[in-house]
């Protein structure tokens, strides 16, 4: 089908006129926003769009969007979508009392995910992660980046991304691929952090470079994980190979990683939960996206991230899930939303624009992504029938995705009826 017309949009977000790469401090809350609108996608692409008043007649299907919301895809950019297994013993330790980082520190969380992905073959973690991969897409998630660092060692770091590989050939959307070798200390280096950090620089990103299966390099800059310098040397052997950086930092401790990261020019700082004054002023001066990622602290307790003070300071803040076994296994990016606004001071129109445009910045793909505009990609959520666009994070626990299309295609269809 060559063109499709969607009419009578109740709200179109993000339709754009003059289009921007992403939106920064209170312009993020005065995203446009048409009422009562139309969209045209022709051969996958917007072609148009604009008042009913100016709707064109006719289109090969023609869709009645009454009382609807139509927005951007969703545009998750930080994941660990591929693991060989829920982890959900620790989510009972933690009931019981234990934190995140004593589970840790005991061998569990990063180290446990690592020996059972080390243990699974390429064919079985490509299988679960496709599963959760059309999962998020029915939850209407148009662009996706995926982490490696569950590996750790250079086999399983090779087997993720080759998985990560396959999961962007065989996807419907993008898929951008991270290699996080430094995501936990293997227990064999425990006495020797350097010869890890060797085998990084040394093996992994050679191999990783000869194959392509990388676009970004990742490291979890914290205490008990790695140091500042540490991640400096990732991020620097990550750009002799052209891997610009993308890593997290600041989610228990504040220890110099927003500095080190905004100085290396990384393209996103993730997590955040912890930033103090002197780190705010940093991030103004810097082109990194702040990329904040709630459901993090919902699932293992600890600070919410400070979006309303990244806001106010100007920032052009991004949501993604982080959507993983350990700290978050939800790829749900409405739940963010709604975290986003109750828990960290987001407005709803905030929200949206974090969860789409800031999004595909921080994958580099605001050029395609992210918003409604002219020539962009045909990837959209339909919604149900909604009062406001507030009512997509106010509405919690309600699947208010209705269709998913991707490329002007309707990929997800809940639209069902029921037998009263
Ligand atoms: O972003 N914090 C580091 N990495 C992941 C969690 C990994 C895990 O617990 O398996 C995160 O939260
Ligand atoms: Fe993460």
């Amino acid at each position: 089908m060559s063109s499709l017309l969607l009419r009578n949009i109740r709200f179109l977000a993000l339709a754009e006129t003059h289009p921007q790469a992403s939106y920064a401090g209170t312009a993020m809350q005065h995203i446009p926003v048409m009422e009562d609108a139309f969209l045209l996608i022709e051969k996958s692409k917007i072609a148009n769009f604009g008042p009913m008043e100016t709707c064109p007649v006719q289109a090969d299907e023609v869709v009645d969007c009454s009382g609807r919301a139509v927005l951007p895809a969703w545009c998750d950019s930080h994941t660990h979508l591929v693991f060989a297994r829920s982890r959900e013993e620790e989510f009972v330790d933690r009931i019981k009392g234990l934190s995140y980082e004593e589970i840790a520190r005991r061998g569990g969380g990063i180290l446990n995910s690592a020996r059972r992905l080390q243990e699974a073959s390429e064919a079985e973690l490509f299988e679960s992660a496709w599963g959760r991969l059309r999962e998020v897409i029915s939850y209407g998630t148009g662009a996706i980046e995926i982490k490696s660092g569950y590996g750790l060692t250079v086999e399983s770091e090779l087997k993720m991304l080759r998985v990560i590989r396959r999961l962007g050939e065989k996807a419907p959307i993008p898929v951008k691929s991270t290699f996080l070798g430094a995501h936990a200390l293997p227990p064999a280096y425990q006495s020797d952090r350097k010869a890890y950090l060797d085998l990084i620089v040394n093996e992994m990103l050679p191999r990783i470079a000869e194959e392509n299966l990388a676009d970004y390099v990742d490291a979890f800059c914290e205490k008990g994980f790695f140091t500042v310098a540490e991640m400096e040397r990732v991020m620097e052997a990550g750009a002799k190979y052209g891997l610009k950086a993308k890593v997290h930092t600041n989610q228990f401790n504040s220890m110099g990683g927003i500095e080190a990261a905004v100085a290396h020019g990384a393209v996103s700082v993730d997590h955040l939960e912890v930033v103090s004054d002197a780190e705010l002023e940093i991030l103004k001066s810097g082109q990194s996206i702040p990329t904040l990622l709630p459901s993090a602290p919902f699932f293992i307790g600890g600070h919410y991230q400070p979006a309303r003070k990244l806001i106010d300071a100007g920032l052009p803040v991004a949501l993604a899930t982080d959507y993983n076994p350990g700290s978050t296994p939800s790829g749900r990016m409405q739940f963010v939303l709604a975290l986003a606004c109750l828990k960290c001071g987001m407005l709803p129109e905030e929200a949206i624009c974090a969860a789409t445009l800031n999004g595909a910045k921080a994958m580099e793909l605001e050029a395609e992504l992210g918003s409604i505009a002219m020539g962009k990609r045909g990837s959209f959520v339909l919604t149900a029938p909604l009062p406001s666009l507030a009512y997509l994070p106010y509405a919690f626990g309600t699947d208010l995705v209705e269709r998913v299309y991707i490329d002007g295609q309707c990929r997800v269809d809940k639209r069902s009826v029921f037998i009263d």
